[in-house]
């Protein structure tokens, strides 16, 4: 109930009236001025006066269920799935207070059933997890470390393409965040999935998956957004940053998180029609910050370096060579860097 106070709330420009909201819950005034108390209670700034009914005056920055709920409720469309049914991405969410890893639990829920689109979110992880067995610095209450469980009907080895859907989700929702405060920061991916910032790395995604020769269990993609983090560890001060170290402006974190589960469900829902990036990847190229620029592939045979032109309809990264010749390089076997820097 808290949730859809909230949504009704935010949606009126004005006050509403204990009774309208009584109308529309179907619950009794006691009911709906406990709630609001808990909603105070929780950090919401609500503002109540007699004969005029409740305002939302301010929301805090938090990342629960009730909050990411009622923003989705609040965005038309949002949460219901294309086919009407409940199983949009994000429609289910588990909230954390802390986890070892919200992949690790999302691994764990998948695997006891839990349904396509669930989203698991933690305010702190004790045990973030980083590409290529690295840890991911996750604190308390300064980003937004979250993972989405898929359960597409397709072969295995087109999965590594969601983690590009989830980077364009990814860029799109942080894009939107800056034009919202008119912010000028450049938001870009460094392909396949980091998200750049200026150039440097305010985002990572790590997917997991669960399959069989031809058919995927379940995938696991989690992201990891640096928003509010102010201090790195020295060793990660030359690449990475976050948005307020970019901005100077502290983001409401919930909000990026519903657009981003908003740009995630189009893009899913565009992939899945031909399991395959034909209809995204002039989308994606537009984003994509390595276009254009020298890059330096690290193969399991030594090293390649080439002009970076963009992704096929496979996802695959184009290098052309100093010969002319065009290589086609698979994500999740190469790192690419730039040729004077990370990107
Ligand atoms: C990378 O190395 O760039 C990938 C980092 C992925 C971090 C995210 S945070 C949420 C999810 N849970 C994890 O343990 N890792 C991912």
């Amino acid at each position: 109930m808290k949730a859809e106070i909230l949504s009704i709330l935010r949606k009126s420009n004005s006050y509403v009236s204990g009774q309208t909201l009584c109308n529309r819950l179907g619950v009794s005034r006691t009911a709906v001025w406990k709630a609001v108390q808990q909603l105070k209670d929780e950090g919401y700034e609500i503002e109540a006066v007699t004969n005029k009914g409740y305002r939302l005056v301010q929301i805090p920055d938090v990342l629960t269920a009730v909050e990411l709920q009622s923003q989705m409720l609040s965005v038309s469309d949002n949460a219901v799935a294309p086919d009407g049914g409940n199983s949009a991405i994000g429609s289910h969410i588990e909230a954390l207070e802390s986890v070892d890893s919200t992949n690790n639990y999302a691994k764990k829920i998948a695997e006891n059933g839990a349904q396509h689109g669930t989203l698991v979110i933690a305010e702190q992880q004790t045990g973030g997890k980083g590409r290529r067995g690295r840890s991911w610095v996750s604190p308390k209450g300064s980003g937004i470390w979250m993972s989405y469980i898929l359960r597409p009907q397709m072969y295995p080895d087109r999965a590594s393409m969601l983690t590009l859907a989830a980077a364009m989700a990814t860029a799109a929702g942080i894009r939107k965040a800056l034009e919202a405060h008119n912010l000028s920061a450049l938001c870009q991916i460094k392909w396949p999935n980091d998200i750049v910032l200026n150039g440097r790395k305010i985002v990572g995604i790590l997917t997991e998956m669960s399959a069989e020769p031809d058919c995927v269990n379940y995938v696991v993609v989690g992201i990891g957004i640096n928003v509010n983090i102010t201090n790195f560890p020295e060793e990660l001060q030359k690449t990475a940053t976050s948005l307020l170290l970019e901005t100077g402006v502290s983001f409401l974190r919930s909000s990026i998180v519903v657009d981003i589960s908003g740009y995630f469900k189009q893009y899913y829902h565009i992939f899945m029609k031909t399991h395959d990036f034909s209809a995204l990847a002039e989308e994606y190229n537009a984003m994509l910050v390595n276009c254009g620029r020298e890059v330096m592939i690290d193969e399991k045979n030594g090293q390649l370096t080439g002009t970076a032109e963009g992704i096929d309809a496979f996802g695959r990264l184009l290098v052309r060579t100093a010969s002319g010749e065009t290589k086609q390089i698979i994500a999740g076997e190469v790192s690419v860097r730039g040729m004077y820097g990370y990107v």
